[in-house]
């Protein structure tokens, strides 16, 4: 079949799968093939004997397995990241979380930060990268998770200023001083019926506890507990109130943040502010 031919047959295929089936079917053939898709555009007419392989491609996404498990790739602030099974695939959310540490890396020389939860890697090495003066801890319960984590630092060239450790929560971290405690924590409840998509993504990753937010309050309690002036932390849409809750037995206050469909999407705690 001619590479047009594919790629109408791929969307096709899509079509009760996902949003953007001719895109997605662009992006599973230039990936079988190793070419990028300006490649496609410009070798359309060239006939090809994929087909079979293109298939299996097309059926892992038919059982809606993310495109991004089945080319190992998650653009995330410009970059490109290795992604698998072991590790959440990044949202573009996140990005504003990192936005927000920078904004309040702004006046401090050399900060010191500390991540838990590093997953892919993708806040950490994104704070390493643009912060070049940041000395950076990246944490996580899973060896897996870390495993992938180092594999997008050397690929993105980061290694100086960023060093990973196999840690629940702080427990492994030996030092105590930090400017900055950033996570992206699991904040869905254990028995929260989830899109399908959801079920490849580890469940490390994504539940938080019978209620959703127990790991939420454990990384506060751990910000409370060390000398750490700043916690910035993702959250659930629907977490605000338990948090703000939370805060008054310590007499803190959070500044909450949205995410751009306006929705409740993390907070910023400030000791002393
Ligand atoms: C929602 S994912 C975030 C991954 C990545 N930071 C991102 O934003 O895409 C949460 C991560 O926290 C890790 N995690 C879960 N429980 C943890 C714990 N008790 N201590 C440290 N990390 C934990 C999981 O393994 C997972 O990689």
């Amino acid at each position: 079949m001619r590479v047009k031919e594919l790629i109408e047959f791929g969307t096709k295929y899509l079509k009760e799968t996902s949003e953007i089936p001719n895109k997605e079917a662009r992006i599973l053939l230039a990936h079988l093939l190793k070419k990028d898709l300006l490649w496609l555009v410009t070798h359309d007419m060239d006939e090809l004997t994929c087909k079979e392989e293109y298939v299996k491609l097309l059926e892992r996404r038919g059982q809606h397995e993310p495109i991004e498990y089945i080319t190992n790739k998650a653009s995330f602030y410009g970059e490109d990241f290795y992604v698998d099974e072991r590790v959440l695939i990044p949202r573009p959310e996140t990005e504003i979380l990192i936005n927000k540490v920078i904004l309040t890396c702004k006046d401090i020389k050399a900060p010191h930060i500390v991540e838990i939860g590093c997953g892919s890697g993708i806040i950490s090495i994104m704070l390493s990268k643009l912060l070049e003066d940041a000395k950076v801890i990246a944490l996580d319960i899973s060896k897996d998770a870390i495993e992938v984590a180092k594999i997008n630092a050397q690929a993105l060239h980061v290694k100086q200023n960023l060093e990973f450790i196999q840690s629940d929560l702080l427990s492994n971290l030996k030092l105590e001083k930090f400017d900055i405690l950033v996570s992206n924590p699991p904040y869905i409840a254990d028995d929260e019926p989830l899109h399908v998509g959801l079920s490849y993504e580890p469940d490390l990753a994504l539940f938080g506890g019978s209620v959703g937010d127990e790991i939420l309050k454990r990384i506060i309690d751990a910000f409370i507990a060390r000398d750490i002036k700043v916690l910035a932390c993702e959250m659930g849409y629907d977490q605000r109130d338990k948090i703000t809750n939370y805060l008054k037995q310590y007499e803190l206050e959070a500044e909450f943040y949205k995410d751009l469909a306006g929705i409740d999407r993390g907070f910023i705690i400030k000791k002393g502010a």
